[in-house]
């Protein structure tokens, strides 16, 4: 089969697929060639694939069953490919792309893959697709949504088509909403208030989780928060959702807000989605801002993480050093409290050289604190120790 633009072979994991050449689309050095080709491919999301792997297989090893996949924007197929391949007792993969030259291309790389049994490819709509599959015994066990910007677009109809225990997948790659560039933005497309902290990639995790969560309530759904992160240019997040009245309204007691104050870094959540009240700060009296509504309970499963751990020492992926050591960090995070404190903006604020982050957490531990590394910042903190403790610390260490 011949395509109208140039092309070129990719391997991931263990899939080979047909990909547009990106290097084709670049005409000037500030052009992204992913978005320029005609056909969407990111190699640089090689990572974001290989968790969805993961988190599929963990989730297939828990429940036990064939499962079946819907992947309802999937660019030229790979992510899909990639499930049906690699992850065990896969009965069936829907992948769908409402551009025609991605259907084709995806459509060739299932067969180039041998997978015709097992993949379908679609060219509609993903909600239209969607909401074909929201009926009892249509539904799936598995929804990947990987889409340009926000994922709520596609939330409800993916709502709809999983099944109660089914796993969700949404990554969202409109980060200036989601850490305060474009406020209202977010409050649009989230329903909740974001704020430009230093922890901003955080409170966008949670405030996805949040819109996640209320989506869900709509449907008398609870959510289950596996596992999640945020990089430079994206956030992801993966949950199971489980049917039952009660079982949602417990969901909406983990919303409420986060209080920051700009002055002394203190930072506290405040549980509940109706009422916000902005004292000032109880530790420097100075203003206080707030972000949420949003997720304010746990952002990763430990257990869950542990198991990604497992399963990825038993692969060969090109990124099993990165990913062995995000795994590491986030499960030692996972019983932290919410938020992080960056150590170069609280040296910056007080005036004093940096020391090490290592010599940070090694003291606020010998005051008995919880003090950890966390994947979202390489200088930041997570520590139960209030805003002033870890000020005095690092004063301390600079004497
Ligand atoms: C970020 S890309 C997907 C990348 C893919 N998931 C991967 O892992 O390589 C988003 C895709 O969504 C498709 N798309 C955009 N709007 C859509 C819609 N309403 N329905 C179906 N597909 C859509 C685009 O054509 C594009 O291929
Ligand atoms: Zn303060």
């Amino acid at each position: 089969m011949s395509f109208a633009f140039p092309v070129e072979i990719a391997c991931e994991g263990s899939a080979q697929v047909l990909v547009p050449r990106l290097e084709a689309f670049v005409e000037t050095p500030s052009d992204y060639a992913p978005s320029k080709a005609p056909v969407f491919y990111n190699p640089v999301m090689e990572k974001n694939r290989d968790f969805a792997v993961l988190a599929l297989q963990v989730f297939q090893n828990s429940v036990g069953r064939r499962l079946r996949a819907c992947e309802p924007l999937t660019g030229c197929g790979i992510r899909g490919i990639r499930l049906a391949k690699e992850v065990r007792d896969v009965q069936q993969v829907v992948i769908n792309d409402i551009n025609n030259e991605a259907f084709q291309l995806a459509q060739f790389n299932v067969e180039k893959n041998l997978l015709k049994r097992i993949v379908c490819a679609e060219n509609e709509d993903a909600n239209l697709l969607l909401s074909r599959f929201g009926a009892p015994r249509k539904r799936f066990d598995y929804i990947d949504i990987d889409p340009f910007g926000s994922p709520m677009p596609y939330v409800d109809s993916a709502l709809r088509a999983l099944r109660s225990g089914g796993l969700i997948a949404l990554t969202a790659t409109d980060l200036a909403p989601l850490c305060g560039v474009h406020p209202k933005a977010c409050i649009r497309k989230y329903g909740g208030k974001p704020l430009r902290t230093e922890y901003c990639h955080e409170l966008a995790v949670r405030l996805l989780a949040g819109a996640l969560a209320r989506s869900a309530a709509r449907y008398d759904n609870s959510i289950m928060m596996l596992f999640s992160y945020g990089s430079q240019h994206y956030i992801r997040l993966y949950a199971t959702i489980h049917h039952g009245a009660r079982k949602a309204n417990s969901s909406l007691m983990n919303m409420g807000y986060i209080k920051h104050c700009f002055s002394c870094f203190h930072r506290e959540a405040s549980p509940g989605i109706f009422k916000v009240t902005v004292e000032n700060c109880p530790e420097c009296k100075g203003a206080m801002d707030f972000a949420g509504p949003l997720w304010i309970d746990k952002i990763v499963d430990e257990d869950f993480v542990a198991l990604l751990e497992k399963e990825a020492r038993m692969r060969d992926l090109r990124h099993m050093r990165n990913i062995r050591r995000q795994l590491s960090l986030t499960k030692q995070e996972a019983k932290a409290p919410f938020a992080y404190y960056v150590v170069d903006k609280i040296c910056d604020k007080i005036g004093l050289p940096i020391p090490s982050k290592g010599d940070i957490i090694a003291e606020l531990e010998k005051g008995g604190y919880i003090a950890n590394s966390t994947y979202y910042s390489h200088h930041g903190i997570k520590t139960d120790a209030s805003a002033k403790t870890v000020a005095k610390t690092i004063r301390e260490l600079s004497k």
